[in-house]
């Protein structure tokens, strides 16, 4: 299956392109309309930044491996205008409680799970590096969905970076701002996250997936243009409340194998050193460093499947990724297990070439790859299984590669 546009594939796109433009239209005219509520005038900039699918390569970032995600066409904008006090308000559409600061104090960060901690650690990090924080007044809307392991978190740190340069007129080079929004994530909101997330939301291009190294940040943008084939995003609508160590636990235990096998980074590890070492390590550590080895060399091949338009074995190693996160990292949970089953049983001839669970883990969204024409069929059948098995409903939606971070008004 090559690039080509077939006339059906072609209007079905069409009619997409006009959806998806829609649905951004239609979240800016919402989100204008509330800023003049709240501040009783318009906007003087607009930036947005979207969430994000990540294809395969899971668990991979930590370890100077590689990465393949893909923007999605959700997207969370920041509308601000001036102030003439040395203040930042924000409102966020998705909860009552703004945010207030003056920029007079240290930025510190505030409750657990705030949704201001993100904002507040990106102001922080452009202060840090010298660049003087304006007054603002700010209004954040979204239609990344939040919490599902799509990186609403990294949408929401991009987009107010870009508003913020929009608002010094400065531009940070592309790398330095995923840097200072991942440490804000660090050091505002408490999670050790790689640079996937906050990479991907500012480096997307339209119709492509990002092949991203994690140790040397160089980057490819593969083309995803066959309208023969759709990304679908499950989300199971579950996000198990674990103690919040696991990630964190999952770095440590591969920073363990990686010290154990005195190499830089798993990135440096073959299978067959793993095995060398295997009873040098612990048994869960040497299960957490295979799913990683493994998982990096699936995302390379993998890669090269999508770039040749081989969605069957594109597809078998999404399986394959699912399987490795389900058993030796053990970051998957029943919901994805059951999504991920259900795919599998439906196959490749009525449609669906491969699934996986997507993101951290422990609930959240599932991506599969299924044939175009048969995406109605797929999400019926994948709704009746999941319900079935779970008396849950999933939340389907399909996207192309979405766009990465821009100045939307006021550039
Ligand atoms: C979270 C982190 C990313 C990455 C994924 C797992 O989304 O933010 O950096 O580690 O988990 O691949």
């Amino acid at each position: 299956m090559g690039l080509h546009l077939s006339a059906g594939g072609h209007l079905a796109n069409q009619r997409r392109l006009l959806s998806d433009f829609m649905q951004l239209e239609y979240l800016l005219a919402e989100a204008r309309t509330a800023f003049e509520q709240h501040y009783g005038q318009a906007p003087r900039w607009i930036a947005g930044a979207p969430g994000r699918v990540n294809l395969i390569g899971e668990h991979t970032d930590y370890n100077d491996g590689y990465v393949f995600p893909m923007a999605l066409e959700r997207y969370t904008v920041v509308l601000g205008v001036p102030r003439h006090d040395p203040r930042v308000r924000i409102i966020s559409l998705a909860d009552p409680h703004p945010l207030e600061v003056s920029l007079d104090k240290p930025l510190e960060p505030r409750s657990k799970g705030f949704w201001g901690n993100y904002p507040l650690g990106v102001m922080a990090g452009f202060l840090e590096r010298g660049y003087r924080v304006p007054g603002l007044n700010l209004l954040i809307h979204s239609s990344v969905p939040l919490g599902g392991g799509v990186s609403s978190s990294a949408a929401l740190e991009v987009a107010m970076a870009t508003l913020l340069e929009a608002a010094m007129a400065v531009r940070l080079e592309p790398v330095e701002k995923a840097l200072l929004c991942q440490q804000a994530e660090h050091r505002y909101a408490g999670m050790p996250c790689g640079i996937m997330d906050q990479f991907i939301a500012v480096l997307a291009q339209p119709g492509h997936a990002l092949l991203l190294d994690c140790r040397s940040r160089c980057f490819q943008q593969v083309p995803m243009l066959d309208s023969d084939v759709t990304v679908l995003v499950i989300n199971t609508q579950v996000r198990h409340t674990l103690t919040g160590s696991e990630y964190p636990t999952r770095r440590r235990q591969c920073e363990e194998a990686a010290r154990i096998m005195k190499l830089p980074a798993l990135r440096d590890a073959t299978l067959a050193d793993l095995e060398s070492a295997r009873s040098r390590l612990d048994p869960t550590v040497y299960r957490r460093a295979r799913h990683v080895i493994g998982e990096i060399q699936r995302t390379l091949e993998a890669a090269e499947a999508f770039r040749d338009g081989n969605w069957l074995r594109a597809g078998e190693l999404m399986y394959a990724s699912h399987a490795s996160l389900r058993d030796d990292y053990e970051v998957s949970c029943r919901e994805l297990d059951v999504v991920v089953e259900a795919a599998r049983a439906i196959g490749p001839d009525a449609g669906v070439y491969g699934c996986r669970m997507t993101g951290g883990g422990f609930g959240g969204c599932a991506v599969a790859l299924v044939r175009t024409a048969a995406v109605s069929e797929v999400q019926q059948r994948l709704a009746r299984a999941y319900w079935q098995q779970t008396g849950r409903e999933a939340v389907m939606f399909v996207s192309r590669p979405g766009r990465g971070a821009w100045v939307i008004h006021g550039a």
